[in-house]
């Protein structure tokens, strides 16, 4: 069994015992209750899942088993002269609790380098799709042509117990990660650069390989890809994205399956698909105003025409968060480093300066705060990736490490299939008068 594999079976191992026990003791205390209008407001809040790998919180933001993201930038190894930290080390803190040492990142990261082959039959899938398809929708069927090299999936077939559901899950989680860079850069370069396409560097970690195939070798952009990589991978179970492949995993779905599924609703624009929509608003804006280097006059102005015509200002607001997302402020950061007079950068940091009042005002957006989608394009563009719709790909290789690591998590625990309770509205009526009399 190897080092990742083994750390993780203690660390469930333990947790698991840890878990029937409670369950025994405690299964009938009352967590939470539900109001109706939670049950028409999306279910904002209710606590109605188990997830291990992070927990957010409204005000600090994502915590990865206990971390947030400065200490998990003090506290993560870098390696291969590397300024951030591997993602591959979040990814090893998921599964085990524990910050991996050099040594565990390194051979990690080799790991996934030796799993990184990609079957011919997807590239030839890939080919066969027009450009016009949207590349997350690209990603999605890549994912799913993938499905073939499932080993949870032919195991089940072959018949399989129920203990053993999670080696297979491992399996399939940790082949998966590693051929997504692949398969992400190969959509890029096939929508953007005619095909010319960047064989791998299997000597580079899981990040600068992706930089080196999307066609940027810089080590500055590298260390971007290494932060992108490790910000983005999960904020915790109930997010759109999270919770569905959650749920298709709990049908035993393989990982495939799964994660093809959390791509599509991440593709959302009120999801991941913000980070296209910022820079294509920033964009509109530039255009109206006639200039890149508009005051923070007419950005408000700007911000005030948005919303009067019934839009939302993409990336400002949040579900959970109420304060700005620590995921904004450590992209923010690498851009005071590396790009503090971009104009583009400089936009978006203006925009922070004005939106918050302006949403604040309003008197009805609960966070008017800015999230991770509302920083990461002017980066990347920086650095020449200048398609906008290719960026919700990246989060969702970056997000793959956090919701493949729960799925194993998930069959480790031997979770079952989730199946809530929904009522028609006749039935709230019963309910309502029934509560009245
Ligand atoms: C993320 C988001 C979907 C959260 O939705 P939510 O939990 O329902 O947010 P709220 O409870 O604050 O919404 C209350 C009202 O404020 C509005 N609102 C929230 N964020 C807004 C924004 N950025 N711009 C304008 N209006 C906004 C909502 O549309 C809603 O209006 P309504 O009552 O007229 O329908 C929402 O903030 C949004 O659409 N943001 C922009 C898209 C984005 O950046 N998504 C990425 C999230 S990581």
């Amino acid at each position: 069994m190897d080092l990742l594999k083994s750390a993780f079976k203690a660390s469930f191992a333990a947790k698991t015992e840890e878990l029937k026990d409670l369950l025994k003791a405690n299964g009938n205390l009352v967590i939470d209750q539900v109001k109706i209008e939670q049950l028409h407001g999306g279910m904002r809040g209710i606590k109605l899942m188990l997830w291990e790998t992070s927990s957010l919180d409204a005000i600090e933001g994502i915590r990865f088993r206990g971390y947030n993201i400065p200490q998990l930038q003090e506290l993560l190894p870098r390696i291969h002269g590397a300024k951030e930290p591997l993602p591959e080390g979040l990814f090893w803190l998921m599964l085990t609790g524990e910050i991996p040492s050099n040594e565990q990142v390194e051979w990690l990261s080799k790991d996934w380098a030796s799993r990184a082959e990609i079957p011919q039959h997807v590239y030839k899938i890939l080919d066969s799709l027009n450009n016009s398809v949207h590349p997350m929708t690209q990603l999605s069927i890549g994912i799913l042509s993938l499905q073939s090299e499932s080993i949870f999936a032919k195991k089940y077939d072959e018949g399989i117990t129920k203990s053993s559901y999670w080696e297979y899950m491992y399996e399939d989680t940790v082949n998966l990660i590693a051929r997504l860079p692949g398969l992400a850069a190969y959509i890029y370069r096939k929508c953007f650069h005619n095909s010319q396409h960047i064989a791998a560097d299997p000597s580079l970690d899981w990040s600068a390989n992706f930089a080196h195939m999307l066609g940027n070798d810089s080590p500055d952009f590298k260390d971007l890809m290494r932060l992108y990589m490790t910000i983005h991978a999960d904020h915790e179970g109930g997010n759109a994205s999270a919770h569905t492949v959650h749920l298709i995993g709990s049908t035993l779905s393989d990982a495939y399956l799964a994660l093809a599924g959390g791509i599509n609703a991440l593709a959302g624009p009120l999801h991941g698909l913000a980070n296209q929509e910022v820079m294509d608003w920033i964009y509109e804006m530039i255009a109206h105003l006639g200039t890149d280097n508009p005051s923070k006059d007419q950005i408000k102005e700007y911000v005030k025409k948005t919303l009067s015509e019934g839009k939302i200002v993409p990336g400002y607001g949040h579900a959970v968060l109420r304060a700005p997302d620590p995921r904004f402020l450590a992209q923010k950061e690498f851009g005071k480093e590396y790009c503090a007079n971009d104009p583009l950068v400089n936009i978006v940091w203006n925009v922070f300066d004005v939106v918050p009042t302006i949403l604040e005002d309003l008197g009805k957006v609960k966070n008017p705060w800015p999230n991770v989608d509302a920083h990461s394009g002017a980066l990347l563009e920086f650095y020449g990736i200048k398609e906008h719709n290719f960026y919700t790909v990246l989060f969702g290789v970056s997000r793959a490490m956090g919701v493949l690591a729960q799925l194993c998590w998930d069959r480790a625990y031997g979770l079952p299939l989730e199946r809530p309770k929904s009522i028609t509205t006749e039935e709230l009526k019963e309910f309502i008068l029934q509560t009245a009399n």
